[in-house]
């Protein structure tokens, strides 16, 4: 058992799997920008070898398996069981491509050096994400490269604040913010993220800011995309009162009403792209 098990058993993200799994499309619409920067930040040429961490659903782990081509490799590993599953089945067809069940702070089962390793939008759900970027460094070959994505501070991300800060106005969920060490929000600070992967051992680092919309049809539609892909978020949604939703819905809605548009919602969002080698 690693020394994140205590935090991750309460945020077990097989609980989401169906979600994400159902909500691919506007994942992969919203993150079409930052995939792209990822790979190009990753340099990465035919025949490399690339280890995916948080794969999710593996929808990113198939562009990094055509970037490498066939005589390259990806390991796409999540620490969810359940994701675990939804890698395997969009990965079946990519023989260059293997689903293993991994944690980012304990990659001692993988011991081959790899040209490049990805992280998006995981990192900062690892308790201690100095040791995934510790761990990371010792399989990357010398001169290999890092990529994660993190999201901003969160006034830049009101599409989850939105939802996050209406369940805990109406008593719907209690423990650690979103900004502590695990949380969605807690590697939003650019310094911080940049210093940390220094202290792992990576010289080559940058922090860079990329904005990203979320589009979405109108509150409902935004409050079940949420609640079905944020673990806190659908245990505290599923277990709340009639009068908790009434009260949560009026909230998110007030929240959203400055990104309304003729199209529906467009709701900001910011991400910290971090290279390192
Ligand atoms: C926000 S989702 C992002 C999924 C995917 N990378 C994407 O961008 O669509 C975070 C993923 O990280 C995984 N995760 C959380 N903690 C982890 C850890 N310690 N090690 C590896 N994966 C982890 C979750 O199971 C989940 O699949």
């Amino acid at each position: 058992m690693s020394a994140n098990d205590t935090a991750h058993r309460s945020l077990d993200w097989s609980t989401v799997a169906e979600g994400w799994d159902s909500n691919r499309q506007l994942v992969e619409t919203v993150k079409t920008e930052l995939s792209r920067q990822l790979v190009e930040g990753l340099a990465l040429t035919p025949g490399d070898s690339v280890l995916e961490l948080g794969a999710g659903t593996g929808e990113f782990a198939r562009q990094l398996s055509a970037a490498v081509g066939d005589g390259g490799r990806v390991l796409a590993t999540d620490y969810a069981a359940g994701m675990v599953e939804l890698i395997e089945r969009t990965t079946a067809d990519l023989p260059n491509t293997r689903a293993m069940r991994l944690d980012a702070a304990d990659i001692g089962p993988v011991a081959e050096p790899f040209d490049a390793i990805a992280f998006r939008f995981g990192l900062m759900l690892v308790p201690d994400p100095g040791t995934a970027l510790t761990e990371s460094r010792r399989v990357l070959r010398a001169g290999g490269r890092f990529a994660a994505t993190t999201w901003a501070a969160p006034e830049h991300n009101m599409w989850l604040v939105s939802v996050g800060m209406s369940a805990m106005l109406n008593g719907m969920v209690s423990g650690p913010m979103p900004t502590e060490p695990g949380g969605p929000l807690s590697l939003g600070d650019p310094d911080q993220l940049e210093k940390l992967a220094q202290v792992a051992g990576f010289s080559e680092v940058s922090v860079k800011r990329v904005d990203v919309i979320f589009r979405t049809r109108d509150v409902d539609s935004h409050i079940a995309h949420v609640t079905q892909m944020a673990p806190p978020l659908k245990a505290a949604y599923r277990d709340a009162t009639a009068e908790q939703r009434d009260g949560f819905r009026t909230s998110v809605a007030e929240l959203v009403k400055p990104f309304q548009t003729a199209d529906g919602l467009a709701l900001p969002g910011q991400a910290l792209l971090l290279l390192a080698a």
